[in-house]
């Protein structure tokens, strides 16, 4: 496993994502505290290569800014493609750190 530190818990938008950049990982790791859940997700879509940093995020989804589909944040579900998921992070809060699990 491969745990790396992501920023302060301070640092996480609400019910919003934001980019953080994290060293070795290409695209930076979106996340935010979604419905009281810190929530941590890669920063590509799976659909296509587009960067998933100024997608909107509402209702616990994020709509990705390239064509649009939509990613429920607790699942990473694709309600556009099934055969589709957001990779999510498994995060823990630390001493008020937020570290991710990146294997
Ligand atoms: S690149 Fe995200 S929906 Fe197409």
């Amino acid at each position: 496993m491969l745990r790396v530190r992501l920023g302060a818990l301070a640092d996480l938008p609400i019910d919003d994502l934001r980019a953080f950049t994290v060293a070795g990982v290409t695209w930076p790791v979106m996340a935010g505290v979604i419905a009281g859940e810190v929530i941590a997700t890669a920063g590509v879509c799976p659909h296509e290569d587009v960067g998933l940093d100024g997608g909107e995020v509402a209702d616990g989804c994020l709509t990705c800014p390239g064509h649009g589909y939509v990613f429920e944040l607790r699942t990473g579900a694709c309600r556009h493609d099934r055969s589709l998921t957001l990779r999510r992070y498994r995060a823990r809060v630390i001493d008020g750190d937020v570290w991710i699990e990146l294997v």
